[in-house]
């Protein structure tokens, strides 16, 4: 018997590299059971592992991929030097009891003739949109292969990069793909610096600058139930910390509505602030929700 019809005997993590078998798998797992996905490029930490366990928490089958997405990198981006250790990744995805990894080939996602992407307008042109061209772009083009491939009821993606969330949230809606995507809060160090794969490129004395992040995010979230309403006066809180140390390239701070980026004056109900800075070569992201809910 293949095991493709064996769905629930799946106590073992199956490794799945090419897509006409994860697509054959999906397909037969869908017919009873609930997909949970979770798109990842490696390199996982517990913010990766938090996804997991929610998928798991929602679904019965529960899918990581790893995989590298070249065309989400611009040409001067760490692609390259982007950290890779599949058998660690492997092992800590087994812990959490992953039923299925898929580990594409590039060549495979990206033939030598592929020419079709998917653009979700305007979201793109803020916040990181700015700087990192066809960024997004390249991240809406896998996601909509990988949804195609593993065929997922749902999926689960961090908060921490917030503006690939919303824009993968639009995606879905305005192609009326049939999965529900769920939003997970940002997992932190102790000592509050957001995980992030990235974090391993810092030296020591740039991860203590890169603490200042997170600082500045909390100041900003205490200054705004306090009643400080002015984004203008809230940025340059934010900024105020950011420079404490010497060090932070800072290449925005923004404080903007949380579903369509646009810059506001002051917040009414719900704001996001999100910051992106170099620290030395190593570009990091952080945001908070500023809310009176
Ligand atoms: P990657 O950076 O590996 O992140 C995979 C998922 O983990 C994303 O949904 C990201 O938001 C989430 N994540 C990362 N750090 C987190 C943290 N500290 N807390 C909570 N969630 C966290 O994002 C990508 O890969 C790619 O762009 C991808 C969507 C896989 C497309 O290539």
């Amino acid at each position: 018997m293949s095991s493709l019809t064996t769905p629930t005997h799946i106590t073992n993590m199956k490794i799945v590299n090419t897509i006409s078998e994860m697509q054959k798998l999906s397909d037969e797992l869908r017919k009873t059971k609930r997909i949970g996905f979770v798109p990842t490029m490696g390199y996982l930490h517990e913010g990766h592992m938090s996804l997991i366990r929610k998928a798991k928490e929602l679904g019965d089958i529960t899918v990581a991929s790893i995989f590298v997405n070249p065309i989400q990198f611009g040409p001067q981006e760490d692609l390259a030097k982007y950290p890779r250790d599949f058998k660690r990744d492997a092992a800590l995805l087994k812990k959490e009891k992953t039923d299925i990894i898929f580990h594409p080939f590039t060549e495979d996602m990206y033939s030598h003739d592929f020419s079709t992407y998917v653009e979700v307008e305007r979201l793109e042109d803020f916040l990181c949109g700015k700087t990192r061209a066809g960024h997004f772009v390249g991240v809406a083009t896998v996601v909509t292969k990988l949804f195609n491939i593993v065929k997922p009821h749902f999926a689960v993606f961090g908060q921490k990069d917030f503006q690939q969330l919303v824009i993968i949230e639009k995606m879905v809606r305005d192609l009326n793909m049939d999965i529900e995507i769920i939003g997970h809060p940002t997992v932190r160090e102790h000592d509050g610096l957001a995980m992030s794969s990235r974090n391993t490129y810092l030296s020591k004395s740039e991860r203590d600058k890169a603490l200042l992040i997170n600082r500045s995010l909390k100041k900003a979230e205490r200054l705004f139930l306090e009643g400080e309403r002015r984004t203008a006066t809230l940025k340059k809180e934010v900024e105020g910390v950011l420079r404490q140390k010497e060090g932070i390239n800072i290449e925005y701070i923004e404080i903007c509505d949380s579903h369509t980026f646009e810059d506001l004056d002051t917040i009414k109900n719900r704001a996001v602030l999100a910051i992106a800075c170099r620290i030395g070569k190593t570009r990091l992201i952080d945001n908070t929700i500023l809310t009176e809910a």
